[in-house]
């Protein structure tokens, strides 16, 4: 089958392989636009781009209950066993290196943005990921602001790029659309915006410039809405 993402609300998304669930930066419970709760959702693997608590709020109970392994860089992981979750069950993955997981092959990217943890530890460095889904290659572009080096991302095609576009805490639509024309994805999917007010956007308004401006095909999703790799 081909993989089914679904966004589950701000910056969490759960991407379905037919083989495998792969959390993406949970944050369900606490969540205004979320469309599940964290007792509810079912992965076997956990991917956490940085510290903040609108990325991992969930994390800890979801992978103790279900077993996951959760990839995120060495400090995440160091705190998560702290909180937890088994030695066997963190697997490190630092900004430019790239390892094997049971969904496939992953690698971290830079993001510029904070990764303090919730408790006020250290949480090392963002980052985005990278992942190759069959064929397809899948970038989650984390919280971050636009950087240039999105370029070298996109030198490789990718079948799609989810970036954030809320503006105040990452980059926003304008600089959104420079970082589409830098990776030029097939398809693009707007997250990061309206969980809260200081991060209202129109993503129509977006998609419109997306498709006026890029190569890209955007796919607005609704809290809850999926779409097929
Ligand atoms: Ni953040
Ligand atoms: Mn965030």
């Amino acid at each position: 089958m081909n993989a089914k993402i679904t966004w589950l609300g701000h910056a969490t998304f759960l991407v379905d392989t037919g083989d495998h669930r792969v959390l993406v930066d949970p944050f369900l419970d606490d969540n205004p636009s979320a469309t599940v709760k964290a007792a509810d959702v079912e992965c076997d693997h956990i991917l956490v781009t940085h510290g903040h608590f609108d990325h991992i709020a969930d994390c800890v109970p979801i992978a103790t209950r279900t077993g996951a392994t959760v990839v995120a860089n060495f400090e995440i992981c160091e705190w998560l066993k702290k909180q937890g979750v088994s030695e066997d069950k963190v697997s490190p993955l630092n900004v430019g290196g790239r390892a094997s997981f049971a969904f496939g092959r992953m690698g971290a990217t830079i993001a510029h943005h904070g990764s303090g943890l919730p408790d006020g530890s250290y949480g090392g460095v963002a980052s985005g990921f990278v992942m190759r889904l069959g064929t397809a290659r899948v970038y989650f572009a984390g919280d971050t602001s636009l950087f240039l080096d999105m370029k070298l991302i996109g030198v490789r095609p990718l079948e799609l790029a989810v970036l954030p576009i809320g503006d105040r805490f990452t980059m926003g639509p304008v600089d959104a659309i420079e970082a589409v024309k830098l990776l030029s994805p097939h398809r693009v999917v707007p997250c990061h915006y309206n969980t809260w007010q200081p991060i209202e956007q129109d993503p129509h308004d977006w998609a419109g410039k997306v498709t006026q401006q890029t190569g890209a095909y955007p796919v607005v999703l609704d809290p809850g809405g999926s779409l097929e790799l």
